[in-house]
């Protein structure tokens, strides 16, 4: 479908909400406060866990969440772009559908996508270009979807024309092909996933054996393999650190403009080399400011 991830926070709610009905909400970051607000503006949503009080340090938890029988669905984030948290294990919701928001860790991992009714990634992390966003959904949550609602925004016609309802966005399509080949080529989900635990390993390692000078923001059990976010004793060091980062070639170590500190996204796209460079230019960093 054309669009973003954003797009698809208000439509899981405008298909699947329905009067006398409760969207369930598990936050774990600030997309998935995004898709809860949005979902408010449609129905009613509540939420069903959150780790907010903890400054999303944490992942809420998950297991054995009472769900009421009037739920209509439960979504989740299944990666936190931004604080830099990843669910490993995926709740089970009984005849509930889960909706997974797989923007920032798709094709990074296995996953037991079983468990879940309908997910959905934006394309940019690793797909391929933005403009277009892949969405998975099982023919039994398809059929409950509402209808007085237009049909551009109804999921039962994009699956219907396949995919091809209206103009498509084609470059951002093809692109993704070439992505989808290249990810094949590289042995697939299970070869990437192991090429993207070495390399968070190596950067997660450094900022553990350099404690007194670099700080993990999240939990060790809920750190995210695709994005490392830390913060340093003060701004200015951290500025200095980005600046430094920058003229030894590595770009956007900044953290999201909402939270500040530090953060490598290191998607599929970003081989082992640089992550093995970027631990070597920190462990460097530190001896020469610490
Ligand atoms: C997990 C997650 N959800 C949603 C979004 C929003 O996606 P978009 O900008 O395509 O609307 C992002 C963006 O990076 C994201 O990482």
């Amino acid at each position: 479908m054309g669009g973003g991830a954003s797009t698809q926070f208000a439509l899981t709610a405008m298909n699947f909400l329905k009067a006398g009905k409760v969207g369930g909400y598990i936050l774990s970051g600030s997309f998935s406060e995004k898709a809860y607000a949005e979902a408010r503006t449609l129905g009613d949503a509540r939420i069903l866990a959150s780790s907010k009080e903890d400054g999303w340090r944490t992942l809420p938890r998950i297991t054995d969440m009472p769900l009421a029988s009037d739920t209509a669905y439960v979504h989740m984030t299944t990666n936190n772009t931004i604080e830099g948290s990843q669910f490993r294990d995926i709740p089970s919701t009984g005849q509930v559908p889960l909706i997974g928001d797989m923007t920032s860790d798709i094709l990074s991992r296995r996953m037991d996508w079983t468990r879940f009714a309908m997910f959905y990634a934006a394309a940019q992390k690793n797909l391929g270009p933005a403009g277009v966003t892949a969405v998975f959904i099982r023919d039994d949550l398809l059929k409950e979807g509402n209808e007085g609602i237009p049909s551009i925004f109804k999921y039962a016609t994009y699956v219907q024309h396949k995919s091809l309802y209206n103009t498509p966005p084609v470059h951002s399509i093809y692109m993704m092909k070439l992505v989808l080949e290249w990810a094949v080529r590289q042995g697939g989900i299970a070869a990437l996933e192991e090429r993207n635990a070495l390399k968070a390993k190596l950067l997660y390692d450094v900022l553990d054996s350099n404690s007194d000078f670099y700080e993990g923001i999240v939990e060790p059990s809920a750190r995210s393999i695709m994005n490392v976010t830390w913060r340093m004793k003060d701004e200015e060091l951290e500025k200095r650190f980005v600046q430094e980062a920058e003229r030894h070639g590595f770009d956007g170590l900044a953290g999201h403009r909402s939270v500040g500190g530090l953060r490598a996204s290191i998607y599929n796209a970003v081989p082992l080399e640089a992550c093995e460079a970027l631990a070597e230019f920190m462990m460097d960093f530190h001896k020469r400011n610490g």
